[in-house]
This record gives C-alpha cells, structure tokens and sequence, in this order.
C-alpha cells in the first residue's frame, strides 16, 4: 500500500509518514515546498492535515472532486480537506460519537477558508431533505453575516477573523445536518475605535455605508462617505481593491433574510450599527470649568434618535460619572480625555454585546428542537498565533490562545499517545518533545501567573498603571526561562526592547508585548451610569444587551482576560470530550514559498514531533469490541458471534487475516496497528465481504421463505392426499359393500336352488346354467353317436339331460347343411320345444360372436317373444289407426329412442310383424318402417347397447334414421334379422356410426370405452356413448338407466347421478 501510495503522489510524497528522512526538518520542507509550486497544498502526517495558503482559486473544490472523495478510504486518493471532512463524517456515523476539527495557524493561512470548505462539503454530501436543506442553508449563509460583523482586513490578512469561532454541525443518525451551535470568542472590540495603519474597521461598518440603499442611509442619518466617520479612517484605507463592500452587503442582508432576521430586527440591528458611527464622531469641547461639554448636536440628535433615548439622557451619561457615597449619589463631570475615554468604551460595549446578540440569533435559527440523540462535528477556526511589529493586550490573548490550543493538542496527541501506550502496556520509546505547559502555567497559573498579576494591577486600590503592572511581572516572573523584559534582559537581549517591554518565549517563538493599554483593556470600563442610560433605549436589541438583570456593579465584573481564561476552559472542556483531527494551515508568503516562514510554523505547529510520533508509534488503534464488531465477518469463527472476550475475538481475526507480528500490538482495552497499510488491507476485505454477507442474508432469508412456501405446499398436498385416499376408500367400501350384496344373493340362490324359480335363484340359476353350458362347450361328444360321455349336467338341467344330445345332433346337422347350402328337407322332426330358439341363437352367435363385447352374456339369456306384457292389449284402443300394425305380432320389446337432433331420450316399444318394424309410445304408433324401407341397422363392437336403425327416406314423412337403445339388443336384433330376413343388414362398426338426421343431414355417434358408463352430447354435437370396461351384460340395464338418466331430469336419473359420484 506504501508503495502505491507514492505511486499515487505524483511530487513527493502525500504522507509526510512516508518520507525517508523523517526526522529532517529540511526534508519536510523539501516535500511541501516541491508540492506547492505543483498547486498540490495539501500533505498527510497520519490523518493530520497540513495545508498551504495557495493565495489563487484551485480547480480542486467542485462537485465532481467532492463526489471523488465521497465514500472513499482516506488514503485511497491524493490528501484534501474533503478527505477529511468525509473520513469525520462516516467515522461519526459508524462509531456514533461526537467529533472535532481543530482548524490552527497564523493570522492568513487559510483556516476561515477551510472551515468553509468542510461546511460545504457537509452541504454537499450529507442526505437532503427540504427541511436539512434549510437547516444546511441557515449554516452556509451564518458565515457571511458572522464574518461581516466579526471579521476585518489586517496587515496580515484582508478577511482575518478578530473573533475565536466553534462551531458545532448536528447531524442525526442518518447522517443529515439537522442543526448547529456557535460559540464565540474574545472579539476584538477595540478595533471599533481603533485601527492600525492599513488596517480597517470591522466590515459591517463599509458595507453598510458602500451598500445600503438611499432611502435607509437617510433613516440612520448616515452619508454614502466613509471618510466622514472617525471610526472607519483611523487606519487611512477604508477604501480596499480587494474588498467589495457593495456586492457583500447584498450577500449579508439577504442572508440575514434566510436566517430569520425579522425587518424590525434589521432596522434596529442598523440602527445600532449607525450610532455606533456617529458615536465615533461625537466630539467633546472644554466648558469654563475644564469639564467636557458635547460639540457637535447633530450626532447627539442621531444618537438619541437610533438609540431612542433621550438627548438629555445620553448627554448627561456621555459627559458625567455617578459616584455612590454613602446614601446619596453624586453626578461628577469628566474631563474631555475621560468624556472620549467613556465614548469609546461605550461604542465598544455596545458593538461587543450586539456581536453577542447576533451569535445568539442566528444559534436560535440553527436551533435542532428535536431531543432524540444526535452526533456532532465541531469546527474550531480560531485567531492563529500573532506576532506585529508591536503587540498588545489583544495579541497577548490571542497567543494565550494559541498556547492552551497547543497544549490541547499536545495532550490529545503526544502525550496521550505516549499515556496511552503505557496504559495499554505497549512498550514504548518516548519521542522528545516540547510541552508548552510550561508557558501556559506562565500566563493563567492562579496567584502567580500573568493574568493574575494583570487582575490584581487592574482590581487593587491606588495608582494603578500599566508600569506597576510591568514592575510586579518582574517581580513575579523574574528568572522565569520564559519570562524576559528590558530590566531582567542581558545585555544583548536588552538592545532589541524597550523599557516598557515584557517579552514571552511562546511554544512558537517570541514575542515581546508592550504594556501600554492592558490595563485598561483589561478593565474594559463601561461607567455604571452609561448602562443605565443604555437600560433606558427604545431599541429593543440594546435593551436586550444592557439587562435590568446585569449584576450591578458594586462588586467590579470579572476582568477582560478573566472571562476569555474562563471561555478558553470550557473550550477545552468541550473539545476534551470529542475525537480531535487536525488541519495544520501554512502561510508560506503571498504566493511565494518563504522557506524561513514555513519552517517558522512548522515548528510552531509541532509537525515534527507530531511526525516523529507517528512514525514511532501506530497509525490505527481501536477498542477490541469495536474493532470486533466491525471486521468480525472476516474471520468464519468470529462470525456472526463470537463467543469468548473481544481481545481473543481479535487475536484470533488478525490471525486469520494474516497479520505480522510486527504490524500490530494488543494492548490492554485496544488494538494498535502500526502502518495505514495494514488497516486498509482490512477495510478493502471487508468492503469486499459486505456484498458477500449481503448474499449471504439474502441466501438465508430466500430459503427461509422458501421453506415457508414448502410447508404450504406440503400441506396442501397432505389435504389433497386425504380427501384423494379417503374417497378411494369410500370407493373401495363400496366395491366391498356390492361384492357382499352379489356374494349374499349368490348363497341365497344356492340355498334356494332346489326350489321354483324366482327373484332369489334366478341369478344363481342362470350361473349354474351358463356355467354347464361353458364346460360342456370344451367337453362335448366327439360323435353324435356317443350318448355316454355327456358332462352330467347339474339338478336343476336335469331335464336337458335327455334333450341336449338332440340338440348336438340338430347343430351338427344344421351346421353341415348351412355349410352344403342344401335345405334341411326334415328340420321338421326336429321341431320339438327348443330348437327354435337354438337356431335364434346360432343366427345370434353368426352375427355377433367375436364382433361385439357384450355378446359373450346374452348367450346364457333365454329369448322370449315378447319382453311387454301385452302388447295386442295395449295396442288394441289404437286400432282406427292407419298406423295399426298389420300382420300377426312377432316380438315387442321396449327401448329408448334419442331424438336425431338434441338426443333427448324417450320411452317407446318396438313392435316386429310380419311386415313391419313399428316404434310405439304407450297405446300410440309413432314410427312405422317397412322391411322394405329398412336399409340397414348399424351397432358398435363395444359392450353397449345401441342399435342405429338406417331408413329409406320417405319423402311423406320426412323422417331420418332411428337410434335406439335396447336392453336386449341381441333377442331384438335376431328377431329382426330373422323376421324381416336382414341378417346381412345387421353391422357391427367400431368407433363411429354415420346417421341421416333428415335426408342431406348427417348426425355421429361416437362409441368409445372409459372408467364410466356415459351418454352425453359433445362438444361437436355427436352423440358420445362411453362404455365402462368390463361392464357386465346383468347390470346392462344400468347404462340404459344411466343414459336416460343423464338426458332427462327424472328422479332416477339424481339417484344414479350420485351413484356415481360415490
Ligand atoms: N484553499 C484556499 N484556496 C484559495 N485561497 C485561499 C485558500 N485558503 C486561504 N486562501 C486565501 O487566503 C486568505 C486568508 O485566508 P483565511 O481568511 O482563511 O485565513 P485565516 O487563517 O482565517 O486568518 P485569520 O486568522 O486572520 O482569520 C483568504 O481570503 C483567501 O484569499
Ligand atoms: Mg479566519
């Protein structure tokens, strides 16, 4: 990875961690400086950001570079302050813990610049919705109206911040920018009043002159003219190229706008903002008395009308100061030079306190109301070390500043490094350095530090002057290695101070402070009477500054230096409880490359030993549980639990992930590993492993639901099973229940069989019957001569006994003849009872045997000559009838007929003469067909019992051919064969029968055999008979039955219907 990393740098190296040298100063400087004069100002130590002021626009800061950094491992691309800002933010939302980004460097590095940068990075990046687009607006647009009041243009920077600014961005677990808070530090107030040269006054004060229309510079009493306001000239450069006064008061009134200023707030805001102008140009004159008196009555006027206090008032509060004495209260008047003195301090109160208003304001606007938990990113631009050619109390603050920031850093870094490498029992070299604890004991130790001695100058009775305070430092300080002035100097020393002079070897070098004005400064003096006064404005905003509320000041308020002592402890508090990164900013000299101010901050800064620090120590360490909890998918037996501590959890994944003993260190609570390398390696395999897991769930809860699914199906099936063998068992009982009925009937009728016949014996009967003829039929004599060799047949044929043999010789005899054609000339003499029926039978036998299923069980059936009780009985009423049969009845029968169009079926008989076939309803004729007119009678091969009567077509009558359903189809088609003489007439056809519905119309029957005896119309429209398989000749009424039943809505036909459903 190292080596990619320099790969990657296309100058030097990205990684001052990375450099060779690593202890040389010089090569340090080589690297930035090789890397500035290629634009590239951004350098890593670690995760410590250095970089360079490049005074000109880079093309580095677009959306598509924030894109490019978005997500991405922070050493994966070249190092900028977006790597940074994105690194905070996922760190913030995976650990869910509150950060801090602390922004240092002198006065013009770059660090206002690179808050912003970060904060519109956040904009950018985080999720948006409208209402953290607001929020996110009201952050952006708080830094023009914060930077109009606070900041100014300074010899070092035109745009330098003359407050300290922290400000929290509250993000919620989403990440989302949901809110924020600004905390301010020590304003330079007195700029207000006083400028140096070159040096400009706040630039709200510009702007509003430059920018604001006719019409509101006419309400303040204000003129379009800086040069007019003593406050904005005392520096002789109101006017600047590089600052546009115009266009930013456009920016900063319309952002006011956004962050909820209401125009009353503006007015007054404006209003404020202009006294303080013409504050600045009120002027005191010497009354006879030696006493101030107010010259100028215009000013006075405006004041009083902005400020909406009495001119009486002000003027009284500008020129006098009350004294309490005892009970009573005295009005002593000032002398001009304390009249100017009280002014200025006024005008510096009241823009302090309105600076503090506004921070206020604009909290409330970035207010998050919602309480659930939220993460914190704190961005901490504060003034950077200072040192002018003089420096006073201001630049003693600010460096005070400097020094507690320093040592903060110190402690968050070296030292707790080196702390934390002990408490975690990891051998360790310590890395000299210097700690600066020393000066900051210097400045702020309680009693004997110098903001002590300060205090006490300012609070004690008698003279007290910024000398005395000079004379106590000495007396204090003396022989402090930090700590020099003129008198305590050698003498060489001595040559470059003054008397007044005190000098302070700073963390990053000296610098000598003259002592005119701390104390002063220090008090910040604003006389009890003129807060009175201010009490009394219209203006609602100073009426908020100056609170009924204020402790008054009998007890003095707390110094200057006290309170910013205070505020810099609760900064540190603050940033104490957060995860510190670092942006080191360098101002390497307007576009040039100083290489003696660079080194200047870098030793200032603390790069080297921060360097040093890192390449000693470890790059990375984490707490076991967390490092566990983010890396255990690699490992398969840390994965998804792992059961024993989190140290042997982790020993036990960096085994796993091949870690050499040298790369890593197990403390105590944590995990230290020594080179970026590394940890990349294992972020890289987890990123990789994440859409691994993915599948891997995805995988679990597709078979989860796939097994869901199963055990439906398998349910479902189950059920289907049940239902399936529960109605085959119905069928079986069935089955079972038939078999039990015939086997019954069957002993009945054996039981019965000696006795006449009837219902009981008759099928049993015609077993014994049948099943004798079927034996004999294999075991007839071979000659008609053998009388012997006759299979005895049982009791009830006993009377066959005598007549078979003549009924072998009859067949003999009749087969012979048929076969020789000759005519039997003496058939006669066998014409005894019987043969007539024998010879029915074998006409029977030649026209069906081996041609229709069914056939086999008519054999055993005796014909008889009618199958209707009497049918010249029934017939007789219908005598007048033309349709009476004519000739002698020869056989009657009854059957269905299906009607040749919709196949509705009906009851007829059918009635054989001499010379006709008739078809009968009841007592009524309904068909009569000629043997002549007969062309032919079709029947299928199967087992069912229809019979196709093919006519010739009469044109009188119109009819088609007939279809006939008969139980006894064999007797009724033998009979016809044999009385109309139509034996060849008579076929046996196999699938299909062709019949004429009317003459040029034809109708189908379609016979076919299935699980189930039906007779239905299809869907073609031809008839389909369905023959069950081996259906039995006995049960042959059934179909029959069945057929009607499924044609005609009888009762018969529901109880055979749910026959057949059981
Ligand atoms: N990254 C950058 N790109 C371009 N210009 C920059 C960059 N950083 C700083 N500058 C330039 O440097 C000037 C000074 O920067 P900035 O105001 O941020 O300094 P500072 O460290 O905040 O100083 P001070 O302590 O006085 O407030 C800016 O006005 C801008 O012109
Ligand atoms: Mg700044």
């Amino acid at each position: 990875m190292e080596g990619a990393l320099t790969a990657r740098d296309r100058v030097g190296v990205q990684d001052l961690v990375l450099l060779e040298a690593h202890t040389s100063e010089t090569a340090l400087l080589d690297n930035l400086r090789k890397r500035f004069h290629e634009n590239l100002i951004y350098t890593y130590i670690g995760t410590l950001l250095v970089s360079l002021n490049p005074y000109k626009e880079l093309d580095t800061y677009s959306k598509k570079h924030m894109d490019t950094y978005m997500g991405v491992n922070f050493f994966e691309l070249p190092p900028h302050i977006y790597a940074l800002a994105d690194n905070v933010f996922r760190t913030m939302l995976s650990e869910f813990n509150n950060h801090f980004i602390l922004i240092s460097g002198e006065s013009g590095a770059g660090k206002t610049e690179t808050s912003k940068k970060v904060l519109q990075y956040y904009a950018v990046s985080c999720p948006n919705t409208s209402l953290l687009d607001n929020v996110r607006d009201r952050l952006l647009l708080s830094n023009p109206v914060l930077e109009a009041f606070g900041n100014a243009k300074t010899l070092k920077n035109d745009n330098s911040s003359r407050f300290g600014k922290y400000m929290d961005i509250q993000f919620d677990h989403q990440g989302g920018a949901v809110g924020g808070h600004i905390l301010s530090y020590l304003l330079e107030k007195s700029r207000v009043v006083h400028q140096n040269h070159g040096e400009r006054n706040f630039h709200i004060f510009y702007q509003l002159v430059a920018g604001g229309d006719d019409e509101l510079l006419r309400w303040l009493g204000l003129e379009r003219n800086c040069q007019n306001y003593s406050y904005l000239v005392q520096g002789d450069c109101a006017k600047v190229t590089s600052i546009n006064d115009k266009s930013n008061w456009k920016i900063v009134r319309s952002a006011l706008s956004i962050i909820e200023f209401s125009e009353k707030d503006v007015e007054q805001l404006f209003a404020i903002i202009a006294s303080v102008l013409h504050l600045g140009n009120v002027k005191f004159a010497t009354d006879a008395l030696g006493y101030a008196v107010l010259k100028n009555v215009p000013e006075l006027h405006w004041l009083s009308t902005l400020l909406g206090i009495p001119s009486q008032v002000l003027q009284q509060g500008l020129t006098h100061k009350k004294i309490e004495a005892k009970m009573e209260e005295v009005y002593s008047p000032f002398a001009v030079d304390h009249a100017l003195y009280a002014r200025d301090a006024l005008a510096k109160a009241i823009y302090g306190r309105t600076f503090n208003w506004l921070v206020n304001k604009v909290n409330e606007s970035l207010a998050n109301k919602d309480s659930s938990r939220k993460t914190v990113i704190g961005l901490l631009d504060i003034y950077g070390f200072e040192v002018f050619h003089v420096n006073s109390f201001e630049q003693f603050c600010i460096n005070y500043c400097n020094e507690k920031l320093q040592q903060l850093f110190i402690q968050l870094t070296l030292k707790s490094e080196q702390e934390e490498y002990q408490m975690e029992g990891i051998e360790w070299e310590p890395v000299p350095y210097f700690n600066n604890k020393i000066i900051c004991d210097l400045v702020e130790e309680k009693h004997r530090g110098i903001i002590s001695v300060l205090d006490e100058e300012c609070l004690r009775p008698g003279e007290a002057t910024d000398l005395t305070f000079l004379e106590k430092l000495e007396e204090k300080m003396g022989g402090h290695p930090h700590f020099v002035t003129h008198k305590l100097a050698d003498q060489k020393t001595r040559k470059t101070m003054q008397r007044g002079d005190f000098r302070l070897l700073h963390y990053a070098g000296e610098v000598t402070y003259c002592v005119v004005g701390f104390l002063d400064k220090n008090n910040d003096l604003l006389y009890r009477n003129v807060k009175e006064v201010m009490r009394q404005s219209k203006n609602t905003i100073i009426k908020h500054c100056f609170p009924y509320t204020e402790p008054d000041s009998k007890k003095r308020p707390e110094t200057v230096v006290t309170q910013f002592k205070g505020s810099l402890a609760g900064l540190t508090d603050v940033l104490m409880s957060k995860e510190p990164w670092y942006v080191r900013c360098i101002k390497p000299n307007d576009g040039r490359f100083d290489d003696v101010l660079v080194r200047h901050q870098v030793k200032y800064l603390g790069l080297m030993e921060h360097l040093r620090v890192r390449r000693a120590g470890f790059a990375y360490r984490r707490k076991y549980d967390i490092f566990l909890a983010r890396y255990k998918p690699l490992c398969p037996s840390t994965w998804p639990k792992w059961k024993g501590s989190a140290s042997e959890g982790v020993l036990c994944l960096v085994k796993h992930l091949g870690y050499k003993p040298n790369e890593y260190k197990m403390g105590r609570t944590k995990i230290f590993i020594r080179h970026p390398k590394t940890l990349f390696a294992t972020e890289d395999a987890f990123e990789l492993c994440k859409h691994d897991l993915a599948t891997r769930i995805q995988a679990k809860y597709k078979g989860y639901r796939a097994k869901g699914d199963y055990l439906k199906q398998r349910e479902a099936a189950t059920k289907i099973e049940n239902c399936w063998r529960g109605m085959m068992a119905r069928k079986e009982r069935d089955k079972r229940a038939w078999a039990v009925k015939v086997i019954k009937r069957f002993i009945k009728g054996f039981m019965m069989r000696n006795q006449p016949a009837c219902s009981d014996n008759t099928e049993y009967l015609a077993f014994v019957r049948q099943n004798y003829l079927t034996r004999l039929k294999g075991n007839l004599p071979k000659t008609l001569l053998d009388k012997n060799s006759w299979p005895t047949p049982p009791p009830i044929m006993q009377e066959v006994r005598g007549t078979l043999p003549f009924y072998l010789r009859f067949y003999y005899t009749s087969m012979v003849l048929r076969n020789s054609l000759l005519v039997v000339e003496d058939s006669q003499i066998y014409a005894e009872d019987g043969i007539d029926e024998l010879q029915f039978k074998a006409l029977t036998s030649s026209m069906f045997k081996g041609k229709k299923e069914n056939y086999p069980f008519s054999v055993c059936q005796p014909f008889q000559d009618t199958r209707i009780s009497n049918p010249h009985h029934r017939l007789t009423p219908l005598t007048p009838s033309p349709w009476q049969p004519s000739g002698s009845l020869q056989y009657s029968v009854p059957l269905v007929k299906y009607d040749r169009n919709g196949f509705r079926p009906r009851l007829r008989q059918l009635i054989l003469t001499q010379a006709a076939v008739y078809l009968v309803e009841e007592a009524k004729i309904k068909q009569r067909i000629d043997f002549n007119s007969l062309k032919g009678v079709s029947v299928s091969n199967l087992s069912d019992n229809f019979l196709i009567v093919h006519v010739v077509y009469d044109e009188t009558k119109q009819k088609g051919d007939l279809i006939l359903q008969c139980d006894y189809l064999f007797e009724a088609l033998t009979k016809l064969s044999h009385i109309g003489n139509k034996e060849s007439c008579i076929k046996v056809v196999q699938g299909s029968v062709r019949f004429d519905i009317q003459p040029g119309r034809e109708g189908f029957i379609d016979f076919k055999s299935g699980q189930e005896s039906m007779i239905y119309r299809s869907k073609n429209g031809h008839l389909m008979v369905v023959r069950m398989n081996g259906e039995s000749h006995h049960s042959s009424c059934t179909p029959i039955r069945r057929g009607i039943s499924k044609l005609i809505d009888s009762p018969v036909s529901q109880e055979s219907t749910r026959t057949r459903s059981r």
